[in-house]
Order: C-alpha cells, then structure tokens, then sequence
C-alpha cells in the first residue's frame, strides 16, 4: 500500500490553485441520471472517488467521456439498468447520492444498504423516510434498498435528525423532488454551499428549486430536465486543510479560487488563534477569493464546535486538532456531528501531542513541537491532520494508508511539495518510490533517506524536552 514519508520542519510558501469539490462533485455526476441530455461538468477533481462514481454511473447505463481535472461528460445510454451493487457502493458512502435521481427517472432502484465507517454509525433513515413522503415504496431485500413508485408525488418532508440535517439526503430529496408531480417543501434542509452548487446546476437543467441555502426549499415539479454545463465549486475542505497545512508550518501561501464565503466559520476560528487570512483581490463581494495565509505559529488556543453550515465544519475538525496541538495553551474540541469522529487522536497523540477526551469533547493541551512517528491513516480527514502534524514535528513521520487521502486531495504530495514540503509517495512493503519531487541539476537526492526516530526515543525525548 502506498505511504507518505514527511520530512518536517519545511516551511510552506508559494501559491495553490483549489481544486473543485469533491462532495460537490459526486451528487452533480448522480444528476446525470435525471436527464436524457449531456451534462458537463468543468473543474471535476481527479480523485479515487470521483472514479468511483464514474464506475458506479457506467454499472447504472451513464457513459462518461473527457477527463477529471479537465471537462467530464456524462450521458444516459441504457435507463434500463437500475442495480447499484454492493461491490461499487462499499467503496464509496456517497453512491447513495444515486438513489433519489434513479428513483425519480426511472421508477426504481436497487442500491446496496451503505455500511458503516471509520468514525461510526452513519445512518440514511432520513434519506428513505423522505423518499417515502413522496410515495417511494421501500423495502430492504438481500442487503439491498429498493425503492419503487410511478411517479413521485410533492409533499412535505422533514430532513432534521439527531445531528442536525443531512447533506447527502437533502441532495437525494431534492434531486428526486425535481421530478415530482406537485410541489415540495423540504424543511430543516441542509445549508451547506455544495447542497447551493446542486441547486443551482438542477435550476439551469430546469428545475424550479427556491430557497437554496436556507433550511427551506420549495421545489415545484417539472416534467423533464435538459442537459446543461456547470462549473462545480471550489473544495472549501482543501482549501481550509492548505490554509491550516501553512499555518502549522510557520509559513505563507497564496491560495487562488478560495472559496472565502463557505469557510467564515473557520476563517473565524483562524482569526482567533493568530492565523492571518488575507484578500488579496481587493473584491470582498466575491464569493471566490485569492488569499495570503500566514501565521509566525504563536497560536492561541481557543473552543471550538463543529456544526452544520455555516458553523464549524466537521471535515476540518482533524486538521484543526494538529494545529492547535502547536497553540499556547489548552483548546477543547467538541464533535457535534459525529460523536466518534476521534480516530486521529491516538495517531496524533504517537507523535507527542497532549489530550484528554470525554465523549464528544476533547481537551487539546498545547505543546511546543510535535515529533515524527510512522502513523496510519483512518479516514479522509483524518489522514489530512497526519500529514499535516508529520509537515509541522521534528524528524520524519511516515503516514500510512494514504489511499483515504487519494479520495479526497488531488496527488497531495505534489501540491505540498510544490509548496516546499519534503515529501515523497513509497510502496510500505518494497519501499519503493513511488513519487518523489524531480532532482534539480546539481543536488543529490530530492529527498534523503528517512530513518525513522524509534517511538520510545521520541517519547523519551518529549516527556525530557517538556520537563
Ligand atoms: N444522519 C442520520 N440519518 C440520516 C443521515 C444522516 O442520523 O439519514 C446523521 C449522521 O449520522 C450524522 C449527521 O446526520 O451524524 C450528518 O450526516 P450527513 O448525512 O449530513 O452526512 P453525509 O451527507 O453522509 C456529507 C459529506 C461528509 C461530511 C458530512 C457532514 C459528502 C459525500 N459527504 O456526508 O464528508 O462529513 O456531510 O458535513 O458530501 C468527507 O468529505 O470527509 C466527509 C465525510
């Protein structure tokens, strides 16, 4: 499996381009399903995932042609094939995404029941008790939902559950509502900017959706929709990990198409530790921004809780957590969307840093260096505050498992490395080089072998360090 090995103490400088969303991304391709015609995508990241959902879409009669990274096309062939199986789905949560717009097309869908995941119980009760209010019949046969009606009927459906709404089940209800006979409200609808994104690609392939945005959408019901081409929106999760992947190493990026208004809530938090964000386009209405991120890392701690939008994001809970693990004093961390969401704390706390967690709250007790250890990467996000811990400690970490991170961040290592990382992609078990930076002329090695520090040392060495 393929590893990162981090040389830290680099310091990050130069400038990023953010790419486009992956979770933005993944429901638009599942809308490919709603109509007849083409529909281009532009700025699809070229992500595992994003080849996922490619897979998946082809199993369900949807070819696609071009490229992620570049422009995708996406047209339904064969309407006839409505099975999304368990061998695509297990690899991906968000094939779910696929329900709602199969069941509104075609008049059904078979799709294997998604399992759970590395941070918990992640149920889509939601998802169907809201195809069922509009007059969806769903049973669960072999491990697969199937859900059938003749045409879906308007009504008026409730998203709220335990946690707040549900990102991926508002995009599945809108998605079918679409195409219902009548009008939909749906209330306690999440707000988060790709369920906007969605809305705003269905309204151009002519639906009437209102109120994208607001926990109240009103959906009137169209017959058909056509083919469209549309831009998705910049990944506000990548933008934030390279925001906090800067700050964590001392050092100072420009970020272009940062999408500034999706991140306020964490651009907030950053402004109260001591990270500075700053507009360089001079155009504060724009929802798209280029900022400088600095930070000198005398970090403040503070309190933070992650949140449905706009509040904090739970996708940069992790990589918040190594950053202020590197603050002036004790921060507390509390997960209001996933409970469990913690598996980076052990991974985290194998390279020195300090916490204390009860439940859904974490005390994180600053401490002056982080120090290099091989690690494993548990999920996406997770797998994120890795990497950036391993950029910001002293001596080499060695994340492993980084097949989460190709899920998500497009070939990390050469984007950290373009910024000044020293990092490079090895095989765990030959230890071959799979990627590493080209060899200027004139210097030895891009990167000189690691030799990792022996975990006792390195504890040894903290407790010693801290006194
Ligand atoms: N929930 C229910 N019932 C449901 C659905 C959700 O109780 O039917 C609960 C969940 O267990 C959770 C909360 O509601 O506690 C929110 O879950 P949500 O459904 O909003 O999550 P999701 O749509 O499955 C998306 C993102 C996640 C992100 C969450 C929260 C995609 C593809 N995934 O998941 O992204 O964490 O929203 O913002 O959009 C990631 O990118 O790393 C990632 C996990």
């Amino acid at each position: 499996m393929d590893q990162f090995e981090i040389k830290g103490g680099a310091r990050l400088a130069g400038t990023l381009q953010v790419d486009g969303s992956k979770n933005a991304a993944l429901p638009l391709m599942a809308a490919s399903l709603l109509a007849d015609e083409t529909l281009t995508l532009r700025d699809i990241p070229d992500l595992s995932d994003i080849r996922n959902m490619e897979r998946l879409l082809s199993e369900l009669g949807v070819s696609s042609t071009g490229a992620p990274g570049e422009r995708m096309q996406l047209r339904v062939e064969d309407p006839t094939l409505c099975h999304a199986r368990y061998d695509v789905v297990s690899t991906m949560r968000a094939s779910i995404c696929v329900l709602g717009p199969m069941l509104a097309r075609r008049g059904t869908a078979r799709i294997s029941m998604p399992g759970g995941c590395a941070f918990g119980h992640r149920p889509i009760d939601l998802h169907l008790r809201g195809l069922e209010k509009l007059g969806a019949r769903i049973r669960l046969e072999n491990g697969d939902i199937i859900a059938e009606a003749d045409r879906l009927k308007g009504a008026t459906v409730f998203l709220g559950g335990p946690f707040g709404s549900t990102v991926t089940g508002t995009a599945n209800i809108m998605s079918a509502a679409v195409l219902a006979e009548g009008t939909t409200v749906i209330e306690s609808a999440a707000c988060e900017p790709e369920i906007v994104d969605l809305a705003n690609m269905l309204n151009k392939m002519g639906a009437q959706i209102h109120g994208a945005g607001s926990p109240r959408l009103v959906i009137d019901g169209v017959e058909s929709l056509c083919g469209t081409d549309h831009p998705v929106m910049p990944d506000r999760i990548v933008a934030g990990t390279w925001a906090i992947a800067a700050a964590a190493t001392n050092g100072e990026i420009v970020l272009e198409r940062f999408p500034w208004d999706s991140l306020l809530a964490a651009l907030d938090v950053m402004d109260q530790i001591g990270v500075r964000v700053e507009r360089l386009d001079g155009d504060s209405c724009s929802s798209e921004a280029t900022v400088r991120v600095t930070s000198d890392r005398r970090l403040l701690p503070t309190v933070l809780t992650t949140q449905p939008h706009p509040g904090f994001p739970t996708d940069l809970q992790a990589q918040f957590m190594t950053l202020l693990c590197l603050a002036d004093g004790n921060s507390v961390i509390t997960e209001k969307i996933y409970p469990e969401r913690f598996m980076h704390v052990a991974e985290l706390t194998r390279m020195g840093a300090q916490f204390t967690r009860q439940g859904p709250t974490v005390v994180v007790q600053g401490v002056p260096h982080l120090i290099g250890a091989p690690v494993m990467a548990s999920d996406l996000r997770a797998s994120a505050c890795l990497v950036i811990a391993g950029l910001a400690a002293e001596g080499e970490t060695i994340v492993k498992r980084v097949y989460h991170l190709d899920r998500g961040y497009v070939r990390m290592e050469r984007q950290l490395a373009a910024l000044g990382a020293v990092i490079r992609r090895t095989d765990d078990v030959t230890g071959e080089v799979l990627w590493e930076p080209p060899v200027l002329e004139g210097q030895g090695s891009s990167m000189p072998s690691i030799e990792i520090i022996p975990q006792s040392k390195s504890a040894e060495s903290f407790v010693q360090g801290d006194g």
